[in-house]
């Protein structure tokens, strides 16, 4: 399952909701939040649980509580900001790591300019939260950095994924579950992912 889309009614519903073109500031950076805590409910499904006793109102009870792998969220700057505390609401106990990639106006490649990762990598899951997966280079260039510095487990939550992003995840990073709330048809001459958002960071940041 490298690439899924999530079908829940809520999430179709406020996808649709971002496509409309005169979309305030206000309102794409609420719907980019929701949509990423319910893309942390999904990539959170198969997390496994422990049971532990604690003391409840009435004496002793017994309760379930997440185990194992400790979560770092990866936002790729700027866009991917929009999501980190819908994620974080999910997921408050996760540390962040973040990564700064500019992607080419022209060439569409992607260039890294910051990188500040949390320690014992090698221990964690990785859940990088970027708003789009156009080209796919900015996504694998990040997992690049994740792998290079010890991680093992890396899932990616998106909104929107076009199909030539995807292909290049799987060619790269077939490792990589790819969470979306839209798998759109292709991308433009420009590298937009069409029919897509627009500018995902240019929306949450409102700097168009
Ligand atoms: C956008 C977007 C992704 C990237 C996707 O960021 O948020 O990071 O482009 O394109 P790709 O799949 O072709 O690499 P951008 O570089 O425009 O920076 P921003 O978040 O600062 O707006
Ligand atoms: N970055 C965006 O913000 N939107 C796209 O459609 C492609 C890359």
């Amino acid at each position: 399952m490298p690439i899924k889309q999530i079908n829940h009614p809520l999430v179709r519903h406020k996808i649709g909701l971002m496509r409309e073109a005169d979309i305030s500031t206000k309102k794409f950076r609420e719907l980019t939040a929701e949509l990423a805590r319910l893309l942390a409910y999904e990539a959170s499904q198969d997390f496994e649980l422990e049971t532990v006793t604690i003391d409840g109102w009435a004496g002793p009870v017994a309760v379930e509580q997440i185990k194992g792998k400790k979560v770092t969220v990866v936002p790729i700057l700027r866009a991917g900001l929009g999501m980190l505390d819908g994620v974080l609401d999910m997921i408050p106990s996760a540390k962040v790591s973040v990564v700064g990639i500019a992607r080419n106006e022209e060439t569409l490649m992607p260039a890294p300019y910051f990188e500040k990762f949390v320690g014992n990598l090698a221990e964690r899951m990785a859940l990088i939260i970027d708003p789009m997966l156009a080209t796919g280079g900015s996504m694998a260039a990040t997992v690049d950095m994740l792998k290079r510095a010890g991680c093992r487990h890396v899932r990616a939550l998106v909104l929107v994924a076009a199909p030539e992003g995807i292909r290049l995840m799987d060619e790269k990073h077939p490792d990589v579950d790819i969470y979306t709330a839209s798998i759109d048809s292709h991308l433009n001459e420009h590298g937009y992912i069409m029919p897509g958002l627009g500018d995902a960071g240019d929306k949450i940041f409102g700097t168009k």
